[in-house]
């Protein structure tokens, strides 16, 4: 995928040899001029020096599969095969327009190199245009490696990032509903470290790993700023976003959760899920666990959520469980944050959550300046999964009165 548009080159005579086909120096220089044609047509030829660098060739190859004689008229299509932080890999193919044949394919990495020829990450304005294998089809999760580990991400769409936290001890799949609905954001729905089948390591497991995770994941993907939406823990790791990369939120979601830290009684709650998950399995904690997460007029009347929330818990790595509930056992009091939070907020909280009661929500909202709140009848702690429809929609508004960055 690439926003360049395709563009028709024809080839002159001084370009082919004495037998009228073109050698390779012709044709790496044929598909020169198709990318500069494209970038006129498009984003405009200077928009690598409009951020002072340069795309440097590192590697080329020519594929020929068919001669090519003066005067033939070759169209040539751009496509990104990888998008790395400071390297783009193109492949071009140039088409005879007159029959449609294929006759040649260019594979070329480049480095964005800075004035002083360093290697420099590629901005997102560039990412954009050259867009790369970034996201997937609809619901295909993509691998990205944000450091010590690889995050698997559902990203769709186009236009400013909505970042998707999950909570305690589910998986992007808790947010379908928004991912596939609300159309006009970037829509970027991660499995944190040790959940669905991101890689779920022993140990490395706190608040501080998890914003990190996703402030690399923000670079890998080429966005500077999102609107983070948590639930739950979600809502955590949006608070430590806050503390540890507060230029990179444009805007707060806070779902189904809650600024202080854990109680010692919550903390000895915490000790004795440890100790299930580590001798019963994950099994054992989604017993527990779906009791209370899920409203009960979920419970009564929404089997297929229960289901698919016994599902999701079912699969998550032991490994996965135990780092979080260390994590939320030991995360800092978020409470003196609130009065800080200079960007647009909006709190929902399901009526029916009796983990994080709609009373403590609205204290939470009462205590961050200018935030909006929503209770969402029908649904408990996993408002999202259980009224995804009014949920879809409270967002939608909440980002529709945002100014556009
Ligand atoms: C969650 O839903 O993320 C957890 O229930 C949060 C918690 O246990 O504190």
């Amino acid at each position: 995928m690439s926003r360049l548009p395709t563009v028709e080159v024809t080839v002159y005579p001084y370009e082919c040899d004495a037998y009228g086909h073109m050698n390779e120096a012709a044709y790496l220089q044929l598909f020169e001029r198709a990318r500069w044609e494209a970038l006129a047509r498009g984003p405009g030829p200077d928009l690598f020096r409009r951020h002072r660098l340069w795309p440097a060739a590192r590697r080329a190859t020519v594929d020929y599969q068919l001669p090519a004689y003066p005067g033939d008229v070759l169209r040539v299509t751009i496509e990104t095969e990888k998008l790395g932080r400071t390297s783009l890999d193109l492949r071009q193919r140039a088409t005879r327009v007159k029959d449609g044949a294929v006759v040649a394919e260019l594979q070329i990495v480049f480095v964005m190199i800075d004035t002083e020829g360093k290697p420099t990450p590629i901005p997102p304005e560039i990412a954009t245009i050259f867009g790369g294998r970034l996201s997937a089809r609809p619901g295909e999760l993509v691998r990205h490696d944000v450091g010590d580990v690889t995050l698997s991400v559902d990203a769709r769409g186009d236009g400013p990032a909505l970042l998707l936290v999950h909570g305690y001890p589910l998986d992007h799949s808790l947010w379908g509903h928004q991912v596939a609905a609300l159309t006009g954001w970037r829509r970027i729905a991660p499995d944190l470290r040790g959940a669905g089948v991101s890689d779920a390591p022993e140990t490395g497991y706190s608040m501080a790993a998890y914003a990190d995770d996703l402030a690399r994941l923000m670079d890998r993907l080429h966005i500077e700023r999102a609107v983070v939406a948590g639930l739950s823990m979600g809502g955590y790791i949006a608070f430590e976003m806050l503390r540890r990369h507060r230029a990179r939120v444009m805007g707060l979601i806070l779902v189904d959760t809650r600024a202080d830290a854990d109680s010692a009684e919550a903390r000895k709650g915490r000790e004795s899920m440890i100790e299930v998950a580590r001798t019963e399995g994950a099994a054992a904690i989604a017993d527990r666990m779906v009791p209370r997460l899920l409203g009960r007029s979920s419970q009564q009347t929404q089997p297929h959520v229960v289901e698919q929330v016994r599902a999701m818990i079912g699969r998550t790595p032991v490994a996965g469980i135990v780092g979080a509930l260390e994590a939320m056992r030991d995360r800092p009091d978020s409470t003196p944050l609130l009065p800080t939070i200079d960007v647009p907020t909006l709190v929902v909280v399901g009526a029916e959550d009796e983990l994080m009661p709609p009373a403590s929500a609205r204290t939470m909202a009462a205590a961050i300046p200018s935030a909006a709140m929503t209770t969402i009848p029908g649904a408990g702690h996993l408002a999202p999964l259980e009224a995804p429809t009014a949920v879809t929609r409270v967002i939608a508004e909440f980002l529709e009165a945002l100014p556009r960055p």
